[in-house]
């Protein structure tokens, strides 16, 4: 959610800015402006939309020379996505972006505006650089004005600030939203993740909460609640070709297409010929442990909502699943036997984050599955496993997903094989059928086409159920939420059994269906469903390897001896689906609107 980066040192700092704001640009894509301090000269730029409009309304500036900067692209939380609301703000003679929710901001507002303060924005943002400016005039010294403003903040904040009190400074700190600084000789560099400083920086420095300080002269000045601190940097480490389309026109498109091949590295080590070996884990990891417990959001919770189907029937152990949102607000009763699970692509969902500190408060022992090393919620864990998919763009999940999928398959058996609840038997089924995955991930040219061709006939219409039963269920649900992301178009997932309690009333032949029909799992019993549906003239979209003669539309998959085979299949037509159907809207696929990857406010 909102994206920041900045940049101190001698080189073309506008040009810095917005290449590492266009690298972080699916975190939020409403407005976006840069601020930047050269010599005793301030400038600032914003445009509302996407960061072309920055681009374009900068063009003809230029800003070589030693100075300070900040940049930042906004997913609106706080007023509309307008210029004013747009970051950085203004106050005086200083300038601030920041990523997160000041919670006190009203109350903070108030007590500036009693003291004569004008607020140009609706944000919470902008009072940060008025307090700033009224500690500063009140004679404080730019470090330790900063240092009482950061000391009122309530909530989540990642935010740089700078003022021409200080121009050759910038300020910074972070409390619950991700930064980090980037190092390359006596340039300093920050940004929400990695992305933006790779091939820039060569070393990095993960801010924790709770730290803030300010960069001078090539030299970070850290500190915490104990005073000033010394800190270590590690080697910056990152692909960053894997970040780009090659060739595919969007980056969902490349990155479904990718998901056989990045399956075997989530794979790699970890599923032998015999057994699951998870080397993240200790030996005693599950001594104690009765019950798991799984908090996420989004496609993440779809995930563990097919876990907990496999953790029951595999590993025979108790597995509840919770949003991360309600989970943080309900009062849980948590006992200590609970290991407590959550998932996350980006690693800084705010509502995982939160129930994760909330569990670790109560005393649980914390997993994370996820996709990005060194996030906040990997730290914030007892332990991770990394599910190794990749940097995803695409707002809309996909390889995230399959691999999160994958990795919840493996803990399953993996809990069977500790407990020894599992059959040897069984154990080498479920290991023969997670090596056909990657194969089943395949998306070959017939397929697509055939949906390519098939997304013509849905692209009206008053909604879609996606039915399924069982793990194909929550495959329901997440192929539901995939369509209605990118398409706009309304899209529910249900139980298949359910839909006599109350959905059929929609139907009619504006109602598309897609149902999933694996063989494997309770296929007559969802067959008599779509029946049900069919006879009452819904319009029947048909994913099975079994023909159905009731279909209008039938997309064949392959025969395949195991559920999660089947599962896995499904889920690449469902995306594929989506993708054709929101190409053929004209929609902004890898951006789709109102959304962000990463949501780092509640
Ligand atoms: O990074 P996370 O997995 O924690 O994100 C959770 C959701 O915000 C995310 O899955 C969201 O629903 C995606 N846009 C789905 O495609």
């Amino acid at each position: 959610m909102c994206g920041i980066v900045g940049y101190i040192g001698p080189k073309e700092k506008k040009e810095i800015l917005l290449d590492g704001l266009q690298e972080l640009e699916y975190r939020g894509y409403d407005s976006a402006g840069i601020a930047i301090i050269q010599g005793e000269k301030l400038n600032s730029f914003k445009a509302v939309g996407k960061l072309k409009n920055l681009r374009e309304k900068t063009k003809d500036y230029t800003s070589k020379g030693f100075g300070i900067s900040i940049g930042h692209t906004r997913w609106a939380t706080h007023g509309k996505p307008t210029e004013l609301n747009a970051h950085p703000h203004l106050g005086a003679y200083s300038y601030v972006v920041h990523n997160g929710i000041i919670e006190n901001y009203q109350e903070l507002k108030k007590e500036l505006q009693q003291e004569g303060v004008t607020f140009l924005s609706q944000t919470d943002t902008e009072t940060i650089v008025h307090l700033f400016e009224k500690y500063h005039n009140e004679g404080f010294e730019p470090f330790e004005a900063f240092k009482k403003t950061v000391n009122r903040l309530e909530g989540a904040y990642a935010t740089l600030l700078i003022t021409e009190a200080a121009p050759d400074t910038i300020f910074f700190a972070k409390n619950g939203s991700p930064m980090l600084i980037g190092f390359d000789g006596e340039e300093v560099y920050f940004a929400s993740s990695d992305t933006p400083i790779i091939g820039k920086a060569n070393e990095v420095y993960y801010l924790e909460d709770g730290e803030y300080g300010y960069v001078q002269n090539g030299k970070v000045h850290l500190f915490d609640s104990h005073g000033e601190k010394v800190f270590h940097t590690q080697p910056l480490i990152a692909d960053k070709a894997m970040a780009q389309k090659e060739g595919y026109r969007f980056f969902m498109e490349k990155e479904i297409y990718e998901q056989s091949r990045v399956m075997g590295e989530t794979m790699m080590g970890r599923v032998l010929e015999e057994e699951i070996v998870l080397d993240e884990l200790d030996a005693d990891f599950f001594k104690g442990i009765n019950t798991i417990k799984i908090c996420a959001c989004g496609t993440s919770y779809h995930s563990a909502l097919t876990a907990a189907y496999l953790f029951e029937r595999l590993a025979k152990i108790r597995c509840d699943v919770e949003i991360a949102s309600e989970f943080r607000y309900k009062e849980p009763l948590l006992t200590k036997d609970t290991l407590f699970v959550t998932i996350s692509q980006s690693g800084e969902t705010a509502d995982t984050l939160e129930a994760l500190k909330m569990a670790k408060r109560a005393g649980l022992k914390s997993l994370s599955i996820c996709n990005v090393d060194n996030s906040s919620i990997v730290r914030e864990s007892d332990t991770a496993i990394l599910t190794r998919a990749g940097i995803e763009k695409g707002v809309a999940s996909t390889k995230a997903f399959a691999t999160q999928t994958m990795v919840l398959w493996m803990l399953a058996l993996y809990v069977g094989q500790v407990k020894q609840t599992l059959p040897k038997e069984v154990l080498k089924a479920e290991i023969d059928a997670m090596l056909h995955t990657p194969k089943a991930l395949v998306v070959t040219d017939e397929l697509h086409a055939r949906l390519h061709r098939l997304s013509k006939r849905y692209l009206h219409g008053h909604g879609f159920f996606f039915i399924g039963r069982d793990i194909f269920y929550p495959l329901a649900l997440e192929g539901a939420l995939k369509l209605k992301e990118i398409s706009y178009l309304h899209a529910e997932g249900y139980p298949a059994g359910e839909m006599k309690h109350g959905p059929i009333a929609l139907a009619d032949a504006e109602l598309f269906t897609i149902a999933l029909m694996p063989k494997t799992m309770h296929y007559d019993k969802i067959k008599s469903n779509v029946e049900e549906l069919s006879a009452r003239d819904a319009t029947i979209c048909a994913i099975s390897p079994l023909p159905f003669e009731l279909a209008d539309d039938f997309v064949q998959t392959h025969y395949s001896s195991h559920p999660m085979v089947e599962f896995f299949e499904m889920m690449v037509v469902t995306q594929l689906l989506a993708l054709e159907i929101s190409v053929r809207l004209g929609n902004d696929v890898d951006m789709p609107r109102n959304l962000a990857k990463s949501v780092t406010v509640e």
